[in-house]
């Protein structure tokens, strides 16, 4: 009976990213370059001059003069651990599986309770739900996108500044990007307003305080009035170019709340997290006639959304609703939470743009300035940076954000191994102007600025990440209705993905950049290190490439975190881990010693306890949970080594 009443929201969300709502045409490329030239020498040439004294954003986590940590990684191959093999990842899909030369410890499953005092477990029987109050103070599902804070952190001095990082306590800021009615509420529909604030209060944020005890070496929440959880309805603000535009007002006057569908997220260097709102078209639907606008087609709505039925009872989310007119432009934003203010209002940072953005990595350039690198995950979309005008420390300093006040780009790809960064600002291009007239409508409206300009249609832009020598590896997890090959996107269909690698000119603040494919996961095919759809994605200060899958995989496997070697001549990925049935491996994170990492489960099952009952043991009866794993070599070493 659970089976049938159990939808597959993965595949829900999976669909609508499938769906292209790009009509811009943009295919500039029509002279199709053979798929497999290799841009290694272009790159070369790049990497070299990118390879100076700048510091990758990893140097807030990681203490580069930590001696002992560099001999460390030299003493054996930079991925030297022993695979999981094919036959042992496969042998039981309901849990997970790992090298023999690392152990996990299951961490925060959905249920548990965070906020100071708060007790009540939800431990997925499915014969109850939590209330939405109870599920207000307790972590949420759909794991996604997380970074730890470590505690000493709080003073906003880095590494190396000279302060000492903890590696056994600190703030985990975590994305809880989706669970289904089914999995959540145990029926397909809300049938009540406390129904929808349930399925609202499971999703969105938890900041967490957790800590490693001494005697067991076990990690564990422990309360901190830091601790909180963000959802839908939390008070929020908007900052930047188009934080006062009449398109984020309602008439109904009601104040801005909320993030949703947060999927990746990244840290800042002066410490703070950014979470992702991704696919936040979902949520809204209609209870009368809706036409959507172009603005609303381009994003995604419509007049069913997902399915979640929340406009039933919440008219925030009724797109038929005249007084809620601009409610879904106040979502597709990167939100910014400071994991050591519990108190702090999280703020929406409009300079970044307007999209379905699934995750951000920031890089230093050598005088201060930052870059940061977003994909816009749907089929046919692009990929953007955003670069600050001043150092970072100096905006601080004057008490400005950097993410405040910066240019944001969308990319184009070049069949020759380069690229462009172009603008999209109204004072930067005749035609964005006459479209958009202020920068505060062209950011709301970021997808169709970028259509404009003649970005790039890509496969599906996922995760980026900071390589060791300052490279961004961008993951573009598949594309099934791609007909025309071009030079980044060369495989038609795109069937397992593909990771990209770019360098920009000018330390990360160019308008021109490198780029060449570091991997078609479809070369993997019939060998022990298949995999497919690239997703999660994290690059070690040593070059290491860590990148958890999401989507169907070869060979029976289910979703794996496998890990590269980049300096390697052909980098080949070496399997760390796989998950459990119809689960999605994400959000990678780990402690400034590189001992510790955190991983985590979603949508295990897809909540159906006949597919697997993860973490708890297998009954064949208990509702399988999002949860973290904490993954440690068992002799102690860094992850990846
Ligand atoms: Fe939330 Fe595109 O993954
Ligand atoms: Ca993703
Ligand atoms: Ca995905
Ligand atoms: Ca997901």
């Amino acid at each position: 009976m659970l089976k049938d009443t159990v939808v597959d929201n993965a595949t829900l969300h999976d669909q609508q990213e499938n769906i292209p709502s790009n009509t811009s045409g943009n295919r500039p490329f029509k002279d199709v370059l053979d798929s497999n030239i290799s841009r290694r020498t272009v790159m070369q040439g790049s990497l070299a001059l990118a390879a100076t004294t700048f510091l990758a954003p990893h140097a807030m986590a990681f203490d580069k003069k930590d001696k002992k940590d560099k001999k460390r990684n030299k003493k054996r191959d930079l991925v030297g651990f022993e695979p999981l093999t094919l036959a042992d990842s496969i042998a039981d899909s309901a849990v997970p599986s790992i090298s023999n030369d690392y152990q996990y410890q299951v961490l925060i499953p959905w249920g548990t309770p965070i906020e100071p005092n708060a007790t009540e477990e939800y431990v997925g029987d499915p014969s109850t739900r939590p209330t939405s109050k109870q599920a207000a103070k307790q972590i949420g599902i759909g794991h996604d996108g997380m970074w730890f804070f470590p505690e000493d952190n709080r003073n906003r001095k880095y590494s190396q500044h000279g302060y000492k990082l903890s590696n056994r306590k600190g703030m985990l800021c975590l994305n809880h990007e989706f669970g289904g009615n089914s999995h959540v509420l145990g029926k397909p529909s809300p049938e009540s307003l406390e129904d929808v604030r349930l399925a609202q209060n499971v999703m969105g944020i938890s900041v967490v305080a957790i800590n490693k005890e001494h005697h067991s070496e076990q990690w564990n929440v422990v309360a901190s009035p830091n601790s909180r959880r963000i959802t839908v309805n939390t008070p929020v603000e908007f900052s930047g170019p188009a934080a006062n535009s009449t398109l984020l007002q309602n008439p109904n006057g009601n104040i801005p709340l909320g993030t949703v569908n947060n999927c990746g997220s990244g840290p800042t260097p002066w410490g703070t997290y950014l979470t992702c709102e991704e696919n936040f078209n979902g949520y809204f639907g209609a209870t009368a006639t809706f036409t959507p606008t172009e603005v609303q087609t381009r994003y995604g709505l419509s007049e069913n959304g997902f399915g979640y039925g929340w406009q039933n009872f919440d008219k925030r989310f009724d797109l038929s609703d005249p007084d809620y007119i601009n409610e879904s432009n106040r979502f597709g934003w990167i939100v910014e939470i400071d994991p050591f203010d519990g108190t702090q209002k999280p703020v929406k940072r409009t300079a970044l743009g307007r999209f379905k953005h699934e995750a951000i990595a920031i890089a230093e350039s050598s005088n201060g300035r930052i870059a940061a690198y977003m994909g816009d995950d749907q089929r046919f979309d692009y990929c953007y940076k955003y670069v600050s005008n001043l150092p970072w420390e100096h905006a601080i300093e004057a008490n400005m954000s950097p993410l405040d006040d910066g240019m944001l780009y969308v990319a184009k790809f070049n069949d020759d191994g380069t690229g462009e960064w172009l603008p999209l600002h109204v004072d930067e291009n005749i035609i964005l102007k006459e479209h958009f007239t202020d920068q505060a409508k062209l950011l709301i409206n970021t997808r169709i600025a970028a259509d404009l300009v003649g970005a790039t249609p890509m496969d599906r832009p996922e995760w980026t990440t900071i390589g060791k020598e300052g490279e961004v590896y961008w993951t573009l997890t598949n594309n099934s209705q791609r007909t025309e090959a071009i030079a980044p996107n060369p495989q038609t269909p795109n069937s397992n993905g593909h990771i990209i690698r770019t360098t920009d000119s000018d330390d990360y603040l160019g308008n021109n950049f490198t780029w060449e494919i570091f991997i078609l996961a479809s070369s993997t095919a019939n060998t022990e290190q298949t995999f497919s759809s690239p997703d999660a994605a994290w690059a070690d200060p040593f070059g290491r490439l860590f990148i958890g899958t999401d989507g169907s995989q070869p060979d029976g496997l289910q979703d794996q975190l496998i890990v590269f070697d980049t300096t390697a001549e052909n980098p080949l990925p070496v399997r760390l881990f796989t998950g459990v049935s119809s689960d999605e491996i994400t959000g990678f994170t780990i402690t400034p010693d590189q001992r510790t990492a955190f991983i985590n489960i979603q949508h295990p099952g897809n909540g159906n306890p006949l597919l697997t009952n993860f973490p708890a043991k297998t009954d064949g009866y208990t509702i399988p949970r999002d949860c973290t794993l904490i993954i440690t070599r068992k002799d102690g070493g860094i992850i990846g080594s």
